[in-house]
Parts: structure tokens; C-alpha cells; sequence
């Protein structure tokens, strides 16, 4: 049972494709991130009307908890999707309750049984930790696609974007919650896939895979350079993982620091790979994938 916090976001919109064929989602949550919380959560009910009208989505933060508020409008287009075509699906509207109120609430009610696969900054999940101390135990797992593990960053030289996005809200998640499986941006592009096995993604005319086609049709469009390439991509293999936990090779389980300062150690996610540190959680990070396994999760 899952219960996705999104920015879509292109990327995003794979990896929820990707949770609505293969599970039962009881919540979708969004975030500023890649684009403005308007735009995610617009964007959000516009994909979930195809995927998944019965799913709610839940607003949640405009901006983060610190640092300063980053998008990345240069990958995934002003409108978050490159200006694909969202084939049509029922209408779908926010719900009223806050997003940070919705995790601990449905933490709550699938005590035990429920993991959150954060795809975005990690405002909306460390708001619901303040909300609720208990949320850590009450969840089964989390997943968090995010963080450079060895400062190879995307978003500044060391940082990552969801962690540079919101450092404050990430040093609260990696500092004070167990059992996070942390899907780092070097770990995502250990997996990149030829144009053949891309185009073999989303040929089945199913919503999830409709959906793809229009994200794919709207990047050709928008990068044709792009086509002949190996691409690699990161919020839909942190949702592999998620689904399926057996795509982790290897991994390794070390405390997690965060640069939450201003300068250029913001966002830097410094893995404690020599245990100096045993006041803060473990944090299981994926090292090396099951790359056959994790194409067959992103085929839709
Ligand atoms: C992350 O940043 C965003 O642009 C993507 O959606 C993904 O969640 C990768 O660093
Ligand atoms: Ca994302």
C-alpha cells in the first residue's frame, strides 16, 4: 500500500503511472519542487484523472522548510510536463486536508502497512513528522528518491535537487526517522536504457502506458536529441525499488548528515560510511540494481 509526495514533473508522472498499475494507493500528496505547488498539484490531478480518478490528492507546502526555493523548470518545461498531452480522464480535485495532515492521518489508519515513496523536496514529510512524532513507527517504510551519496550533484556541484531543494526538511527525515531507503541520484543512473528498450515501455494502450507515450511524444518534441541516446532517470527507479525490493542488488546501511547551511555544502548529503555517528537512524542506501527487474517495473 502506497502513499506518493510528488512535484510532477516528468519523471514524477512515470513513477506514478508506475504505482497506479501495480498498487493500491490510498494518497497522493504533492510539493513545490520542480514547479510551483499549483502547477504539481494541477499536474497531479490531471495524471491521476487517468491513472486513478479514485485516488485523492492532497495540497501540501509551497515552500520549504529552509534554503532557498529551487525549481527546475529547465528539465521539465514551465508547465512541469514539457507541455505533453495528458490523454483525458474524469476530473479530479484536490481534497481540503493538507498534505502534511493526510500522511500522519493515513499513517494512522494502515498502521504498519503503508510506505511513502517521497519523489520530491521532503517538506510535506517532515511537516507530518512535527504533526505527528509517531509517524516513523506507524509507516512500514519510506523511499526517497534523493541525495548524491558521493556529492555528485545535479542541482549544485555537491547537492541533488529534492535534498538541495528543501536541506532542513531532509536532515529532519534521514536524522530522525527509521527505516528510509535513501534512492540517490549516482544510484539512478547505474540503470540507464537504450532508446529500445525505452520505446518497448510504453507500448501496451494501457492509461499508465498512454501516459508515457504523451510524456515521451512531449520530450522527443521538445529534445530530439535525446532520442538516440541511453537516458537514464531517477523518480521511477526509487519507485521500482519501492515496489519492489528485490530490484537492490547490494546496498549499504550508514547514518545520512546534511548540509542545511547556506554556501556550498547546502543540500551535500555526507554518507557516514565509517560509523562516527550512531546517535542518527541507518539509513539503507541502494547501491546496485537489478537492472532487467527494474525495466520490467517501468514498462507500463
Ligand atoms: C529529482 O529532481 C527532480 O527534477 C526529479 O523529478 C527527481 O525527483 C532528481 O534529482
Ligand atoms: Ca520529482
Amino acid at each position: 500500500m502506497l502513499l506518493v509526495d510528488t512535484d510532477p514533473g516528468l519523471d514524477d508522472a512515470h513513477a506514478l503511472a508506475m504505482a497506479c498499475a501495480r498498487q493500491t494507493v490510498v494518497g497522493v500528496t504533492t510539493v513545490a519542487g520542480n514547479v510551483d505547488l499549483p502547477i504539481a498539484t494541477e499536474n497531479a490531478c490531471r495524471l491521476l484523472g487517468v491513472l486513478a480518478p479514485e485516488v485523492p490528492v492532497f495540497r501540501g507546502a509551497a515552500a520549504p522548510l529552509g534554503g532557498e526555493r529551487l525549481r527546475a523548470t529547465h528539465i521539465h518545461g514551465e508547465d512541469g510536463l514539457l507541455g505533453a498531452t495528458i490523454p483525458d480522464g474524469a476530473q479530479v480535485s484536490p481534497a481540503d486536508e493538507p498534505a502534511a495532515v493526510a500522511i500522519a492521518r493515513l499513517a494512522r489508519e494502515h498502521r504498519g502497512k503503508l510506505t511513502v515513496v517521497a519523489l520530491g523536496p521532503l517538506t510535506n514529510i517532515a511537516l507530518a513528522l512535527r504533526l505527528d512524532p509517531d509517524l516513523a513507527g506507524n509507516l512500514a517504510s519510506i523511499v526517497v528518491m534523493g541525495g548524491a551519496i558521493r556529492a555528485e550533484g545535479n542541482a549544485s556541484p555537491v547537492g541533488e535537487f529534492n535534498v538541495t531543494a528543501d536541506p532542513v526538511a531532509a536532515d529532519i527525515v534521514l536524522g530522525e526517522m527509521a527505516a528510509v531507503t535513501l534512492v540517490a541520484w549516482e544510484t539512478t543512473r547505474t540503470a540507464p536504457f537504450t532508446p529500445e528498450e525505452w520505446a518497448v515501455m510504453a507500448k501496451s494502450g494501457t492509461p499508465g502506458a498512454r501516459v508515457l507515450a504523451a510524456l515521451d511524444d512531449a520530450r522527443v518534441r521538445a529534445r530530439p536529441d535525446s532520442v538516440e541516446r541511453p537516458r537514464s532517470t531517477a523518480d521511477p527507479i526509487a519507485m521500482a525499488v519501492a515496489l519492489d525490493p528485490a530490484c537492490v542488488r547490494r546496498s549499504a546501511r550508514h547514518a545520512v548528515l546534511v548540509g542545511t547551511a547556506p554556501g556550498l555544502a547546502a543540500g551535500l548529503t555526507a554518507v557516514d560510511w565509517t560509523g562516527s555517528r550512531p546517535d542518527r537512524p541507518d539509513v539503507h542506501i541502494p547501491l546496485e540494481l537489478d537492472r532487467d527487474r527494474v525495466h520490467e517495473l517501468l514498462t507500463l
